[in-house]
């Protein structure tokens, strides 16, 4: 098995299961070392509410992206998820609108989603970052770690039985590494527990058609994954 460096897992039921389904886990050097998580990526604990949580994205002024955007995107779909979809941050669709994944690489999300048999409207979908970048630059180590505490606190509320992280961006800013793509795709990784499929942005697959073919298998891999979780 391979054990490599980007994730936090503590659950040994669920390593076991993996391990049955003969998939690689990725362990953090964290935990392996008996170390604490990064602080930003401990849950939080206090009682919590989407209500308060929306209350306070909207509004929200900590980093500079707000000085840029016409409003937040908090995310949107299914509050009671079983999968949850997390891309980089809103472009100019979504920050227009107000809702992720709208424009062109959203509808091959769409497409995406509709392959495994699954809805828009079941799955989450979210961004590491709620508001545009400017001219849809890549989110700085700042912003994201600003947001990243929003993110954290949507997947307490909802408590997927998957996370699929969309692009080089969204998958090294949630499992805390710098790896390259080609090497976070096609494993499972874990985040507080929860398994985590590292799946190519759907903007880069517009342009890159050869690479379909590998995201298909990792949605696969998803797939089987929860699959197997359900029993
Ligand atoms: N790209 C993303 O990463 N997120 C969106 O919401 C739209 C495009």
């Amino acid at each position: 098995m391979a054990i490599t460096t980007s994730s936090v897992l503590d659950n040994a039921t669920r390593l076991q299961y993996l391990e049955a389904m003969g998939i690689d886990v990725w362990v953090s050097r964290a935990s392996a070392d008996h170390q604490q998580a990064p602080v930003s990526d401990a849950l939080p604990e206090t009682i919590d509410s989407w209500e308060l949580l929306q209350a306070e994205v909207a509004p929200c002024t900590k980093c500079d992206l707000c000085k840029t955007r016409t409003q937040t995107v908090f995310g949107s779909g299914n509050k009671n998820a079983e999968w949850m979809f997390i891309g980089e941050g809103p472009g100019q669709n979504e920050d227009q609108q107000g809702l992720p994944f709208v424009g062109k690489a959203g509808q091959l999300l769409t497409e995406m989603l509709r392959a495994i048999g699954l809805d828009r409207e079941e799955v989450f979908i979210a961004n590491i970052v709620k508001c545009r970048p400017p001219a849809n630059r890549d989110p700085n180590p700042i912003e994201i770690e600003t947001c990243k505490p929003y993110l954290l606190r949507q997947l307490v509320l909802i408590k997927p039985k998957i996370i699929v992280v969309l692009g080089r961006v969204a998958a090294q800013a949630l499992l805390n590494t710098d790896e390259p793509i080609g090497r976070l795709r096609g494993k499972i990784h874990a985040l507080n527990d929860t398994p985590v499929v590292v799946v190519y942005h759907p903007a880069y697959l517009l342009r890159s058609l050869l690479d379909k073919r590998k995201a298909w298998a990792d949605l696969k891999l998803a797939m089987q994954t929860v699959k197997h979780i359900k029993g």
